[in-house]
């Protein structure tokens, strides 16, 4: 399921033009799955670009029971590294957010966070995500 929510803040993002990596690491298992990221193959779910959606294309799964429109909190992941390459969050993200558990100041949904391409990330997919983290599919 893709799409955006008509009723929040639109992301203001720059969309990524050149390849770059997200390292996606599974906090519970300290497994940690490197993805290089295309952003032709952009689109599948949450914002355009997303984080969710470089997850989702690279068969790395990330809990999103809203279906990726900011309207849950069970996405949320902490970009370790690369947030300042980040679009800002919306006041509407951060008031999803403050309905998750342990966040953090490094705390995103990772269907509105969207990176720009201009630095490698690394993504810690929190311990209540543990068994949604899975290796790429070959
Ligand atoms: S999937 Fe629901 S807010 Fe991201």
């Amino acid at each position: 399921m893709s799409g955006v929510n008509p009723y929040i803040q639109k992301v203001q993002a720059t969309k990524a033009t050149r390849p770059f990596k997200v390292t996606f690491v599974d906090e519970e298992s300290g497994r940690s799955t490197d993805v290089p990221v295309d952003p032709a193959t952009f689109g599948q779910i949450g914002q355009e670009g997303s984080l969710l959606d470089i997850a989702t294309e690279a068969g790395v799964n990330i809990n999103h029971s809203c279906g990726g429109v900011c309207a849950c909190s069970t996405c949320h992941v902490y970009v370790e590294l690369g947030l300042e390459s980040c679009s800002k969050a919306t006041e509407d993200e951060e008031d999803m957010l403050d309905e998750a558990p342990a966040v953090m100041p490094q705390s995103r949904l990772s269907c509105q966070c969207v990176p720009d391409g201009t630095r490698d990330l690394t993504v810690i997919v929190p311990r209540w995500n543990r068994n949604e983290v899975q290796e790429p599919h070959h």
